[in-house]
């Protein structure tokens, strides 16, 4: 048997986000998500869309509750732009909204548990795509900079560790390259900008919070994965160091060293999809030094030469190689046979303690998806029987110890999620929670994993 204890002031939690937990009750404008699902409901599992989901906007008390009885000492969620300002152009906010978040903060801390609060969690107001194109428009850059410091001016004196975005690069690839977000566009060159655009509204969320000298730390939340090759060979790893170089460190090199990599301008320049920019921008994003950074893993990408000619008309980063599966893989039966690989997270975390400058991090959003049939009926004991995610949350986690004991500068977990919540486009085909969330009636059922991680989070340490 062995014993991994973590360092202490480990932070044990869940991540979720505003649009999948709230519900649209009393919201002040729609976000892309909600006109989306309204215009075409077909593209979303069982047409399910954001309208209603774990209602946290009325049940927020009984949840912080919930949180605390499985020993949580921290929780990331994000406020909605779409429901807390109600004039984009002003930022000027909408009462109602200050009074719930204030609520729904001050109920954490009143439990002793610490919110994390993100700004965007892919949730564009849908009158800003649609009058201006969303982070396509240089304005939209200042608008989001409004609603940082509204949100800062608000809550800031009560949050001490702010977001400024979830995963920056997924609204790139879902809205502008592979069709699973909102405009659901296929432009290369448009995604660049997009990309780009993104990056300086991050960088003038963080300068401007700086600039309001709160007490507290900002970071940022990058999905990262090494590139994993097929055998090796030299052509396969020139087709990692691509993946590596788009995928990763396109966002990363600028959010946590401040730098823009030569080599991924050169790949703009070649393609002809250099963004628009100004010597100001550029500015920005060298002088916004971030605080922390938060690292989603859930699946390593793994990749080969291009064997295939590149067909499309468009940019993609596969232009630069091709995705490969593992034939000796492991492999989630019930996450579309997703690839399964625990030592990432050692990779991941030795890949930010060597190239990174050891910046603190954790580990923003790690979890194993399950389908209401895999997870099974509720048992005798009133909980649901999950314990594969035990099994695979506890080597993850090993994974985590080790590079901890190896000088990685981690300092906390945080799993997806908390109560089962609505997830995009699939809805709620997957299920990640310590609850279940029962659709019909909105109870909220515990899963046996949740009393794992109640004994973990209390003692800072497991054994096996
Ligand atoms: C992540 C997202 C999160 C959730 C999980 C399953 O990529 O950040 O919102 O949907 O996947």
């Amino acid at each position: 048997m062995t014993t991994y204890t973590f360092p202490e002031g480990f932070l044990w939690g869940a991540a979720a986000s505003g649009i999948q937990t709230e519900g649209t009750t009393n919201k002040a404008h729609p976000s892309i998500w909600d006109t989306w699902h309204e215009n075409n409901p077909e593209r979303f599992f069982k047409e399910i869309g954001p309208a209603k989901v774990s209602q946290t906007y009325e049940r927020f008390q009984e949840d912080v509750a919930l949180m605390k009885k499985i020993g949580m000492n921290s929780f990331r969620t994000s406020i909605q732009w779409s429901r807390l300002i109600k004039d984009f152009e002003t930022g000027e906010a909408c009462p109602d909204a200050v009074t719930f978040y204030l609520a729904y903060i001050d109920e954490m801390i009143a439990n002793g548990i610490t919110p994390m609060i993100n700004l965007y969690h892919f949730d564009m107001p849908a009158e800003l795509q649609d009058q201006y194109g969303g982070f396509e428009s240089k304005h939209v850059i200042k608008l989001f900079e409004k609603f940082a410091r509204t949100a800062f001016k608000h809550f800031g004196h009560k949050v001490k560790h702010w977001i400024t975005f979830n995963e920056p690069i997924v609204p790139v690839e879902g809205g502008y390259l592979y069709d699973f977000h909102y405009p659901c566009k296929k432009d290369g060159k448009l995604a660049v900008q997009v990309a780009f655009n993104t990056m300086v509204a991050h960088a003038k969320a963080v300068l401007a919070y700086h600039d309001m000298k709160l007490d507290g730390e900002i970071g940022v939340v990058l999905n990262l994965t090494p590139s994993y090759t097929r055998n090796g060979s030299d052509a396969d790893q020139e087709a990692a160091w691509y993946a590596d170089l788009l995928f990763n460190r396109s966002f990363l090199d600028p959010m946590v060293k401040n730098t823009i990599p030569e080599e991924l301008c050169q790949i703009l320049r070649d393609n002809d999809i250099m963004p628009a920019f100004s010597t100001a921008e550029i500015d920005e994003i060298k002088s916004a030094e971030v605080d922390f950074l938060g690292v989603n893993y859930y699946v390593p990408r793994r990749v080969k030469a291009r064997e295939a000619e590149y067909t499309l008309d468009y940019f993609t980063p596969e232009k630069y190689f091709e995705n490969y599966i593992n034939p000796q893989g492991r492999f989630n039966p019930f996450r579309d046979n997703n690839e399964i690989l625990p030592t990432a997270v050692y990779d991941i975390a030795k890949n930010i303690q060597d190239n990174y400058g050891n910046i603190k991090w954790y580990l923003a959003e790690i979890g194993i998806a399950m389908d209401l049939e895999s997870e099974g009926p509720v048992q005798h004991d009133g909980m649901i029987d999950d314990s594969f995610r035990t099994e695979l949350m506890t080597e993850h986690f090993i994974q985590l110890h080790r590079a901890i004991e190896d000088g990685a500068n981690c300092f906390g977990i945080h799993q997806w999620t908390f109560i089962d919540n609505w997830s995009w486009l699939n809805s709620f085909k997957r299920r990640y929670g310590f609850y279940r969330l029962d659709l019909e009636t909105g109870n909220r059922i515990p899963k046996r994993h949740s009393t794992w991680f109640k004994e973990l989070a209390t003692t800072n340490q497991f054994t096996v």
